[in-house]
């Protein structure tokens, strides 16, 4: 099948540079070559174009860089329905967390029950009355199911975007209180490092599984931050909490999702070379997507 790589180098939903490198780092790493190798057609879209305009900005919100997020955020998503329409599996590489924001815009025009994967340390649904940061990247799934700045939450014109009850987060060690709250009042699964040191990643797969096919969702997406991994694997994140999950339990959970055969978009983000060792978490990001699109020894 076919796969089109976009990336976003945005750096807006956060305030440490460099996470605007991404996209280069991964491309670096070898993606196009490993992924080809496995058999499928890529196609490099190429970057979302930004603006870095210098203006100085009123705006009427707390959260950093508001109009460059929406800016990003919109042209992501039309850019990943464009991609859709021509019947190819949207690969997207980040840049800062906040552009799932995009992504889940565009994918909620085709999937009407969309399930969401969220590998990650963080939970990412702080608003902007409880985030403690102001960081966009700590807000999209808040956003996308519904809670958040209007504008945000409607981005492409419609909102929500994902119901909270086909989200599965994993690898959750960093939870801020207003965030656990949400997680109790939306019933959102979480299985937290506590759930994968006692399970298992091998039970938290067969679980997520077997809990998008019950939700009967109409397609999958795959939503990795790196900082999900431990950062003695992945130390080119900009907000690394210890204790996270290992290289083979990751490789582990991709081979499981591809084995289910029910992925139909992914996006690896918070990738920050200037955090990095000599393109460590790159190489991680890249070698995960060989695991996520059937790379096996036997
Ligand atoms: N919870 C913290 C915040 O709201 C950290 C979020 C980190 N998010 C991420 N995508 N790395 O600022
Ligand atoms: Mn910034
Ligand atoms: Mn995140
Ligand atoms: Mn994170």
């Amino acid at each position: 099948s076919k796969i089109s790589i976009i990336g976003v180098p945005s750096d807006y939903g956060q305030h440490r540079r460099g996470v605007d490198m991404g996209p280069s780092a991964i491309r670096y790493a070898g993606v196009v070559e490993r992924l080809e190798e496995l058999g499928y057609e890529i196609l490099d879209e190429g970057d979302i174009l930004l603006k870095r305009d210098k203006v100085n900005k009123h705006e009427d919100t707390q959260l950093k860089n508001f109009k460059e997020v929406i800016e990003v955020s919109t042209q992501l998503s039309d850019k990943v329905q464009e991609v859709m329409t021509k019947g190819r599996f949207p690969l997207v590489l980040g840049g800062d967390h906040s552009i799932a924001i995009g992504t889940l815009a565009g994918l909620g025009t085709k999937y009407k029950n969309l399930g969401v994967i969220w590998y990650d340390a963080h939970a990412d649904m702080n608003t902007p009355e409880t985030s403690p940061s102001g960081n966009i990247h700590g807000m999209p799934l808040a956003i996308s199911f519904g809670i958040g700045d209007d504008r945000l939450v409607n981005i492409s014109g419609y909102g929500p975007k994902i119901k909270p009850e086909n989200i599965i987060i994993i690898g959750a060690r960093s939870v801020d209180p207003g965030e656990r709250e949400l997680i109790k009042k939306h019933g959102i699964k979480v299985y937290s490092m506590h759930e994968i040191d006692r399970m298992g990643m091998t039970k938290v797969i067969e679980e997520t599984i077997e809990h998008l096919k019950k939700q009967n969702v109409d397609g999958v997406h795959l939503s990795l931050d790196l900082d999900g991994i431990d950062p003695i694997y992945t130390p080119g994140v900009g907000t690394p909490v210890p204790g996270g999950i290992t290289y083979r339990e990751s490789h582990l959970a991709m081979e499981m999702l591809e084995e289910a055969g029910f992925i139909t978009s992914a996006e690896f983000v918070e990738v920050n070379p200037i955090l990095d060792e000599r393109n460590k978490t790159a190489d991680v990001a890249v070698a995960l997507m060989g695991s996520l699109f059937g790379e096996k020894l036997v």
